[in-house]
């Protein structure tokens, strides 16, 4: 039997409330012949601005959907920022933790990160969990070592359980909306790494950076390469539905 794929949309900072209701009107026709591919998960993650016309469309869709970023606190004085039970009221399961664009623009520490990896564990959702390397660290041989310390600052408090249930997303700085991709070799060599140092054999593993129609095949086809995260090639339906056709060819 193929192994299941799981294709996730980053719409980052991309897609008004309107906007997203278009999205879906090209969307649930482009989709209904995947519909019932027990072997794909589509995910679509929105601004929060969005989450309402996108959870409209991900439940008649049936597909998975999400919010790219949360505070760890419940409620309070934290302005400007949206917590769990918010997100719960609009049905998301699942919320991007620890993207590089959090990481590098606002700056978001790996403690700050662990500590909403686990909030989103505590509140019963799925955090999709981002990691991976600069440009800088990679030429200097950093790779292995910055990647360390991002899994294992997220993961080592956590029972055996909690770190199942994450699903990981090793996404190369240098290959996010650049138009580079890490070749399926490099995706692979860092994701087999990756599982043995989670210690889960049965982790859910995505590459993000980069992912498009042309280079889906090569790089889904890799053994520990789950399914991708995808940014600008997820925006309109097309492009993005094309990467899961190319790879089942
Ligand atoms: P990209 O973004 O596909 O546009 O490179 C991926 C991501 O940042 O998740």
């Amino acid at each position: 039997m193929s192994k299941k794929i799981y294709l996730y949309g980053n719409w980052k900072m991309n897609n008004t409330f309107s906007e997203t209701e278009k999205f879906f009107e090209t969307f649930t026709p482009a989709y209904e012949p995947l519909k019932g591919d027990a072997n794909l998960e589509v995910g679509i993650f929105a601004p929060f601005t969005s989450l309402w016309p996108l959870s409209q469309g991900a439940k008649k869709n049936g597909i998975v959907f999400g919010a790219q970023n949360v505070y760890y606190e419940a409620k309070g004085a934290f302005t400007g920022e949206i917590s769990i039970p918010m997100l719960k009221e609009y049905d998301v399961t699942h919320i991007i933790i620890g993207h590089s664009e959090r990481r590098h623009i606002f700056l978001e520490s790996d403690e700050v990160i662990a500590k909403k990896v686990k909030a989103v564990l505590d509140a019963g959702m799925i955090p999709v969990f981002c990691y991976g390397e600069t440009l800088e660290e990679r030429e200097s041989g950093n790779t292995f070592t910055v990647m360390e310390r991002q899994l294992k600052s997220a993961i080592d408090s956590l029972t055996p359980e909690e770190v199942h249930k994450i699903i990981y997303a090793y996404e190369p700085v240098w290959a996010i909306g650049t138009g580079k991709t890490a070749t399926p070799d490099q995706a692979e060599e860092v994701c087999a790494w990756s599982r043995k140092l989670i210690g889960d054999d049965g982790a859910v593993i995505l590459y993000g950076g980069s992912v498009k129609g042309s280079n889906a095949k090569e790089l889904l086809s890799m053994k520990d390469i789950d399914g991708a995260l995808v940014g600008g090639a997820s925006l309109k339906p097309a492009s993005f539905l094309e990467i899961y056709t190319a790879y089942k060819g």
